[in-house]
């Protein structure tokens, strides 16, 4: 039994905010993006990185187009030291990137960093102490004045150093830490302090950083106290507004998006959403929620499987088959209905139209995934799925009714197997179950005859090893074919196509036939490079299928070459 939330839990207290703005405001370009892969995404990981496999993932951060990266805690861990100095002595950070580094409000470890970051062309300086009063009270022992004094004294810490090193770029940046629990009045107060340290421009901006340190509350509650903030700080023209969004109650997507709705210009996250607890904000599904509203998110995923295998390599974190965008089972569908709209959808659609694609919200192509993997055949799936993978892989388009029949084929045999069916599965399946089906008839050969009427013509078939030689008359070949049997079928439906591409093209003939010794209909199926022959194929095909559903003293009775043959 849970014990009662209601002793236990306080709900976190509404901002006032009557005139809040963001609910009415939709998100219309991407914000300034921060990926803090390589400094929070590195501290959670059970392993943290080495330095090469850093390397190699600021190589990949650089590449998808982030400017801005937070590269290391250098005052916390030698491996990052040597890290940032490795960048910044190899020249590895490119001119239009800033990378970033975290240091603790206190003097010895701010020197630290800027030992570690001396000689960058270009560095942002991230200071951060905790503001939350449960941090003051439990934690640290501050009371809220000396808390916002251990940050002032940072913020001119570092305005000094830097300005002893003039030969680097630098920007400033705060976070008032778990600032999703921390009264606003206090946050205002702390940051507003900080800035009058920086004096920021809006040509050099600071960076008020607001963390869902521990994602506390509902994601309207956040963004309330970002719109809170962003009307409240000083000097709101010289603050790049960022967030922080920490996924504990799986909101911080939401959060992250409301948030900028609220005045939020940036975002710092992880991709694919790695980072203490339950993650940082995933910025590959943010920068993808805005792509599939028509919005370039100014960075590229266009190989997004490449991304994940290297983020999994560096990380040695697998990513969920369903995690969006990028998970092996996002763009797959099983069930039959989904299936079926998604076949619709495909034939449906024309090259350069909008996407309209039912059950995919984004082209997997543009994330360079295939389309491969969209439909799959289990046990829940149906004809439209196993007709989709037929299409696609085979160029075997069967009419309505064959699906039907063929999907009861596949689902016994998925029954008895419970596996999915792969597109070559199926193929095997349906060449077993319609194209081999040669016994007790098998084809030889046929010799129409037309110029008398009526046409006639002659046939040779074995009929259990015997060879028979058969005539009929008819309109056609396949009237005179069916007459030659004389089995009493008819053919209820017939359908011929090609299959293949070009000069490999067959001919494919499809037909459903009845008799009064089948119950109901049933398909037969020939291919073959002469339309003619793929059609007695396809009679033969139906003749054996139906054959094989009567006990075998039936069939004697109703093919009457068995008595001859005895
Ligand atoms: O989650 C957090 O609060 C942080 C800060 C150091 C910004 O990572
Ligand atoms: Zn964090």
């Amino acid at each position: 039994m849970l014990t009662n939330p209601a002793e236990k839990y306080r709900a976190f207290a509404l901002v006032d905010l009557p005139d809040r703005t963001w609910p009415n405001r939709t998100i219309t370009h991407p914000p300034i993006w921060l990926s803090t892969d390589l400094r929070d995404g590195n501290q959670a990981l059970i392993e943290p990185m080495s330095v090469e496999q850093k390397l190699r993932l600021f190589e990949l951060l650089v590449g998808i187009g982030f400017k801005e990266i937070e590269v290391a805690f250098p005052s916390a861990s030698e491996t990052d030291f040597r890290f940032v100095r490795r960048l910044i002595e190899d020249n590895l950070v490119p001119d239009d990137v800033e990378i970033q580094v975290l240091t603790q409000a206190r003097e010895d470890l701010i020197c630290r960093t800027f030992e570690a970051l001396s000689g960058a062309k270009r560095a942002i300086v991230h200071v951060y102490n905790a503001t939350a009063p449960v941090f003051r009270r439990v934690v640290f022992r501050h009371d809220a004045q000396s808390t916002l004094a251990l940050a002032v004294k940072a913020a001119s810490l570092i305005r000094n150093l830097a300005a002893e090193r003039p030969e680097t770029q630098w920007r400033f940046q705060y976070s008032p830490e778990v600032f999703s629990q921390t009264e606003l009045e206090f946050a205002r107060d702390i940051c507003n302090a900080v800035l009058d340290v920086w004096q920021p421009t809006p040509e050099c901006k600071a960076i008020i950083n607001l963390p869902a340190t521990v994602e506390s509350a509902t994601p309207n509650l956040f963004a309330d106290q970002v719109e809170w903030m962003h009307r409240h700080l000083a000097d709101r023209d010289s603050v790049a507004l960022s967030v922080h969004n920490h996924n504990d109650r799986g909101c911080a997507i939401a959060a992250a998006e409301l948030a900028q709705m609220a005045g939020a210009d940036r975002v710092e996250g992880c991709l694919f959403g790695n980072g203490e607890r339950t993650g940082n904000v995933d910025l590959v599904t943010l920068a993808l929620n805005l792509y599939s509203q028509g919005i370039h998110p100014g960075l590229d995923f266009s190989c997004i499987n490449a991304v994940a295998r290297t983020v999994e390599d560096c990380t040695q974190l697998p990513i969920h088959p369903r995690h969006p965008y990028v998970g092996d089972l996002v763009f797959t569908a099983f069930s039959g209905s989904h299936q079926d709209a998604i076949r619709k959808g495909f034939a449906a659609r024309r090259p350069g139209e909008v996407w309209e694609m039912p059950y995919l919200p984004i082209d997997p192509a543009d994330l360079g995934r295939s389309y491969e993997s969209v439909v799959r055949v289990n046990s829940q799936s149906g004809k439209g799925g196993i007709a989709f993978l037929l299409e696609r892989d085979y160029n075997l388009s069967l009419p309505r009714r064959l699906q039907i029949e063929f999907s009861q084929v596949v689902q016994r045999a998925m029954d008895a197997t419970g596996r999915e069916m792969t597109a070559p599965m199926l193929w095997d399946l349906f060449e077993q179950k319609f194209l081999l089906a040669s016994a007790p008839f098998k084809y030889i050969s046929y010799h129409w005859q037309d110029d008398e009427t009526p046409a006639c013509l002659t046939t040779t078939l074995a009929y259990n090893e015997a060879h028979l030689t058969l005539e009929g008359t008819g309109n056609g070949p396949i009237d005179a074919f069916v007459h030659a049997l004389n089995l009493g079928i008819t053919v209820h439906h017939y359908e011929e196509r090609a299959i293949g591409h070009g000069s490999n093209a067959d001919a494919i003939a499809i037909v459903e036939i009845a008799a009064e010794w089948l119950e109901g209909t049933i398909h037969g199926v020939g291919i073959h490079s002469s339309i003619v022959t793929a059609s007695l194929l396809a009679i033969l095909s139906a003749v054996n299928r139906g054959l094989a559903t009567l006990p075998s003293e039936m069939q004697r009775t109703v093919v009457p070459f068995s008595k001859r043959q005895k």
